[in-house]
C-alpha cells in the first residue's frame, strides 16, 4: 500500500488572498505579444507566461521563509523560443509525450502527426501548444489560458479548444483543464515544469526523496514507447511506494532503467478521482512538493538529456539530473493501446483534469 493514500488533500479557499499582476515579456519572432501573470499568495509567488501557457517561476519558501525560485527556465523569451527540446515549463499537447510513429486511428480514419522524436510524435508534433501564444484574462485567483488549435493542426482531427485555469490558492497552485472539440479527437494534456526544490540552479536532484503512490508502470521499447503491459513496481528500482532518493537506484542495471537512461516512464498512480499522486522532499532546504491530480498516469523524468548547454534564468548551466518533471498525464501512446485508459475526445463532450501543485516545508 503506497505512503500516500489517504494523505489529506489541502483544499481550501485562500485564492481570495491572492493578487493578480500583468506585464508585458516581448514579442515572438511571428510577432505575437507576451505576457507575464504574476499570480502572489502569503505563501508563494508564481510567474506564468501567456507563450506556452507556461510556468516560468515559483518561489517557495523553505522552513525558516527564505524564498528560492523552484522552477527550472529561462530569463527571456527569446531563449524558450529557440529551445526545441526541453519545454521547461510549458503545456504540452495536444498530445503530451509520445504516440508511436505518429499515427493513430479514430473511427476507420488514420490520421498523421509529424514525427519530431525518434521516428514517433512527442508532445504534440513538431509545433506542440508550447510553442503557441495562449490568450490570458485574470479570473478570481488567477488567470484562464485559452487556445484554438484549428482543425488539422499537426496532423489532429476536430478544431479543439483547451481552457486551462491556473489559481494560487495559499500554497496551492490548481490547474484546472475543460477541452472541447469539433470532431472525434485524441487529446492529452500537461504541464512539463522542471522542479529543483533546492533552487533552480542548485545542480542535481538525485538526492530528492520521492514518495509515489504507483504500484505499476508502464515499460517502455528503445524509442520510449509502451509496450502495452502494466508492470508491477515491486522489486524494482520503479518502486517509490515508500520514500526513496530519486539517485538511490538510478545507476541500476534494470534494462528499464538502461531504455530510459534513467527515469523516464509513465507511472500507473493508485486509485481514482482527485487523490495524491506524489510527494518530493528535499533533504537540506526541507521543502516539498505534492502532486495531486485527477489524471491515471505520471510521466517521472528526471531531465537525463540535459548536458550543461543550456544557461538558466540565473546564468548557471543546467547539466543532468538538474531538474526533475512529474507530468500528470493519461499514458503515452495511448491511442494505440485500446487497454489504457482512452484520450478519445467526442464533440459534445467536455474533457476536465485537475492537477494540483502545493508547496509545504519541515
Ligand atoms: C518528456 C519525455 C522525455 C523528454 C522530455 C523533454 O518527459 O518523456 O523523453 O523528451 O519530455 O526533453
Amino acid at each position: 500500500m503506497s505512503h500516500l493514500i489517504g494523505a489529506p488533500i489541502a483544499m481550501t479557499n485562500l485564492s481570495a488572498q491572492t493578487t493578480v499582476s500583468k506585464e508585458s515579456w516581448g514579442i515572438t519572432q511571428e510577432g505575437k505579444h507576451v505576457e507575464i501573470y504574476t499570480l502572489t499568495s502569503p505563501r508563494l509567488t508564481v510567474r506564468l507566461a501567456t507563450h506556452g501557457a507556461r510556468i516560468v517561476g515559483i518561489d517557495a519558501p523553505d522552513a525558516t521563509g527564505k524564498r528560492a525560485d523552484v522552477v527550472l527556465g529561462y530569463r527571456e523569451l527569446a531563449s524558450y523560443e529557440r529551445d526545441r527540446s526541453t519545454y521547461f515549463g510549458a503545456i504540452v499537447g495536444r498530445y503530451g509525450n509520445r504516440i508511436a510513429k505518429g499515427r493513430f486511428t479514430i473511427d476507420g480514419e488514420t490520421y498523421q502527426v509529424p514525427p519530431n522524436n525518434q521516428g514517433h510524435a512527442l508532445h504534440g508534433g513538431s509545433t506542440g501548444f508550447d510553442r503557441r501564444v495562449w490568450a490570458a484574462r485574470e479570473v478570481p485567483g488567477g488567470v484562464e489560458m485559452t487556445l484554438v488549435s484549428p482543425d488539422g493542426d499537426m496532423g489532429f482531427p476536430g478544431t479543439l479548444t483547451a481552457k486551462l485555469d491556473y489559481t494560487l490558492d495559499g500554497a496551492s497552485l490548481h490547474m484546472s483543464y475543460a477541452v472541447t472539440t469539433t470532431k472525434p479527437t485524441v487529446v492529452n494534456l500537461t504541464n512539463h515544469a522542471y522542479f529543483n526544490l533546492a533552487g533552480e540552479s542548485s545542480g542535481s536532484i538525485e538526492h530528492h526523496v520521492l514518495t509515489l503512490a504507483a504500484s505499476r508502470y508502464t515499460p517502455v521499447d528503445a524509442a520510449l514507447i509502451p509496450t502495452g503491459e502494466l508492470q508491477s513496481v515491486a522489486g524494482t528500482p520503479f518502486d517509490f511506494r515508500e520514500p526513496t532518493a530519486l539517485g538511490e537506484r538510478i545507476a541500476s542495471s534494470h534494462p528499464q532503467m538502461k531504455l530510459g537512461h534513467g527515469y523516464d516512464h509513465n507511472f500507473v498512480v493508485d486509485g481514482e478521482g482527485l487523490r495524491v499522486a506524489a510527494r518530493v522532499r528535499d533533504p537540506e532546504s526541507g521543502r516539498m512538493l505534492t502532486v495531486t491530480t485527477t489524471e491515471p498516469g505520471v510521466q517521472l523524468y528526471v531531465a537525463n538529456f540535459l548536458d550543461g548547454t543550456l544557461t538558466g534564468k540565473t546564468g548557471v548551466k543546467y547539466g543532468r539530473r538538474a531538474g526533475f518533471c512529474l507530468e500528470t498525464q493519461h499514458y503515452p501512446d495511448s491511442p494505440n493501446q485500446p487497454a489504457f485508459p482512452s484520450t478519445l475526445l467526442r464533440p459534445g463532450a467536455t474533457l476536465r483534469s485537475m492537477t494540483v501543485l502545493t508547496f509545504g516545508a519541515d
